[in-house]
């Protein structure tokens, strides 16, 4: 219930420092975020007045790659980064396509965590919820085999994630780690925010998410989002703004450029 005095947080969930979870629920006019979170989503949007656009671009891009996905015949998920619960999560829109799709959310922050307990509470397809971080391979890989084969082909969704994990701790050797976990026919699926589309509007976003979230947040550029995909066969048509990929009739298109690159890829 955001801006009341009123505003309530789930115990021992700290609501004085801004959050990106809650941050980015701000920016898709979701409920889910606090006071510190609102001024500094404010502030991000000064910098890039784009962010809204580019946000719900990136959520469309997820509906869109997921269904795609799920019309080739994937039926297992495994979403790290997940967010808040929004509108069109993974699996209602995998489950949507094959009621029987298992979904695996994977996420570091706490207070996601209460709000997709309580979303998966009524749910009774094969989805779960594992608190973790995507530094933890080990032990993501683990939690995500309780319910995903992974002897049969995973989609593993790294939506709006990868900037969170600056490059001095090597992403590409994470995602090496997990890609190399699934078996082949397995899809990988990345957004990024660039710095190489909008780049002074870009730039100047970056710092001010840096700055409101205390810790690095690292932009890339085409090349480094397309080197993500080395070792797979990337989809049509490529790596590209994602208001670009595959586009249907399910989304207004977005109003200005989003600053958000995208690409889908297949482990041969
Ligand atoms: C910008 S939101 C994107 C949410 C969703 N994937 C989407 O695109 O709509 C980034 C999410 O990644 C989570 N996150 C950030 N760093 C993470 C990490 N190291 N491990 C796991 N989750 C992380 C945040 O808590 C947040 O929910």
């Amino acid at each position: 219930m955001p801006g009341g005095e009123q505003e309530s947080a789930p115990r021992g969930i700290d609501t004085t420092t801004p959050h990106i979870a809650r941050i980015y629920d701000y920016w898709l006019g979701g409920k889910d975020n606090f006071a510190a979170d609102r001024a500094a989503a404010e502030r991000v949007m000064a910098a890039t007045p784009t962010i809204k656009p580019g946000v719900t671009a990136n959520r469309a891009f997820l509906r869109r790659a997921v269904r795609t996905l799920a019309r080739q015949g994937v039926t297992q998920f495994l979403d790290i980064g997940t967010g808040i619960p929004t509108a069109n999560n993974t699996h209602m829109v995998a489950q949507a396509e094959d009621p029987g799709s298992r979904v695996v959310y994977v996420d570091n922050d706490p207070i996601v965590l209460v709000h997709a307990r309580a979303l998966l509470a009524g749910v009774t397809a094969p989805t779960s919820f594992v608190d973790a971080d995507l530094r933890d391979t080990g032990r993501i890989l683990d939690e995500a085999a309780r319910l995903l084969d992974l002897g049969r082909p995973v989609a593993l969704l790294l939506i709006a994630v990868l900037h969170c994990v600056p490059d001095d701790e090597d992403p590409r050797a994470i995602v090496r780690t997990l890609m190399d976990a699934l078996a082949p026919g397995s899809f990988l699926a990345v957004t990024h925010p660039g710095v190489d589309q909008m780049p002074e509007q870009m730039a100047a976003a970056e710092d001010a998410l840096t700055k409101a979230m205390g810790f690095k947040v690292t932009f890339r550029t085409r090349e480094g989002v397309t080197a993500f995909f080395s070792g797979l066969d990337l989809l049509d048509p490529g790596v590209v703004p994602v208001q670009d990929w595959r586009p249907d009739d399910g989304d207004a298109p977005p109003s200005a450029t989003t600053g958000m690159w995208g690409g889908v890829a297949r482990k041969p």
